[in-house]
């Protein structure tokens, strides 16, 4: 155990001494959580290989599951990366700093731990005042994953960071919590034309309308489990975003879906669990069940995609034996909230 510290800063306007602390670890080979604006960070020096590897252990994440690599700069993509495509440079203008990962062929500089033994590395500039700033104050690129131990649900606060890491890290920069709640969308550039192999703040559509022709990766829009074959993202064939009750997901057109969900929800009881709802604005109060709670509005999935991770978390707090949860269509940013879903249910799913 070590002692993790609690760094509480503005969001906008962070306290430069603050920073230079957080930096102070992560020059010394250190590890740091940090918010972006879709989840918290755990980050480490990424041309430091050990430091890197201390990011695996204190997370449990498999060695063969490459973090992200967040830069301040776009020039600094320059570095990793062994060439740039001429696409990569529509889309760093047009959504850098943002929720976009961009996987390119790596150079020679990056220690193989950071990519996991890849040729590949994936590289973003996140879209955080807090962020940018400790990249910046530590001089390196940072390599970090979601900072969560590996299977729970990312973090959207700096609470659900210490829940799961407090004391296998030194620090942790509280920026409150985040604007988005579900990861950077990772497009990989390797391929021509270029594929999303997860979905996230950067939506398909936007893509597309950037670039033309996108495709989508099988394990994007899957509905079942895949062959690990088919998962180009080393990340997609491990377990993700699991709460520690069993999750049901119940696809389909609203109103059937609240029949089946009370459906359930009986079958369940009789069998005398303790069952948690995850429903929307629009349906919950056709709910009875032991816990109820909502995502948001159907029509504002950003607000879905905000509490998606917190709610899961807090339905483990609560004790429920099972989840039945409402899927969202799966469009924009509903791509990513289903992927999410469907995931942390197991490919559970009932289609109505
Ligand atoms: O929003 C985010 O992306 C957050 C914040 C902290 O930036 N980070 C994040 O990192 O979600 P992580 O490590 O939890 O997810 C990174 C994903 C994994 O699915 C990983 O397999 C994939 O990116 N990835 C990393 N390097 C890759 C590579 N060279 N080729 C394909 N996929 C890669
Ligand atoms: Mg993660």
């Amino acid at each position: 155990m070590k002692k993790t510290l609690l760094l509480t800063v503005d969001p906008q306007e962070p306290d430069l001494q603050k920073i230079r602390i957080a930096a102070g670890f992560i020059r010394k080979g250190g590890l740091v959580a940090f918010p972006t604006e879709t989840v918290y960070g755990l980050g480490a020096n990424a041309l430091d290989a050990e430091a890197v590897l201390s990011v695996f252990e204190a997370k449990k994440r498999p060695l063969d599951n490459p973090p992200i690599v967040h830069v301040c700069e776009a020039n600094d993509a320059c570095r990793l990366a062994k060439e740039i495509p001429s696409k990569a440079g529509v889309l760093m203008k047009r959504f850098w700093p943002g929720p976009l990962t961009l996987i390119f062929k790596r150079s020679s500089v990056v220690p193989d731990v950071t990519v996991a033994g890849l040729d590949t590395i994936a590289i973003r500039m996140p879209r955080h005042n807090v962020a940018l700033a400790l990249i910046r104050e530590s001089g390196c690129p940072i390599a970090a994953p979601s900072a969560n131990l590996a299977g729970k649900p990312s973090p959207t606060s700096a609470k659900h960071v210490l829940d799961d890491l407090g004391g296998r890290i030194d620090a942790v920069l509280d920026g409150g919590p985040t604007r988005i709640g579900v990861e950077s969308t990772v497009l990989d550039l390797t391929v021509d034309p270029p594929q999303v192999l997860r979905p996230g703040g950067v939506s398909y559509e936007e893509l597309v309308k950037a670039l033309g022709t996108v495709e989508l990766n099988p394990v994007v829009v899957a509905d079942h489990g895949l062959p690990v074959e088919k998962a180009r993202s080393p990340g997609v064939k491990h377990k993700h975003y699991a709460p520690n009750a069993d999750m049901v997901l119940v696809e389909g057109e609203v109103r059937t879906v609240v029949s089946k969900v009370n459906e359930l929800i009986d079958s369940y009881r009789a069998q005398g669990k303790k069952v948690g709802v995850l429903g929307t604005d629009e349906t919950v109060d056709h709910y009875e069940a032991d816990v109820v709670k909502t995502l948001g509005s159907r029509s504002d999935l950003t607000v879905v995609a905000k509490s998606l991770f917190g709610l899961l978390r807090e339905f483990d707090a609560e004790d429920v034996d099972v989840i039945v949860a409402e899927g969202v269509p799966a469009e924009g940013l509903g791509l990513a909230i289903m992927n999410r879903l469907r995931k942390a249910s197991g490919y559970k799913i009932v289609k109505v």
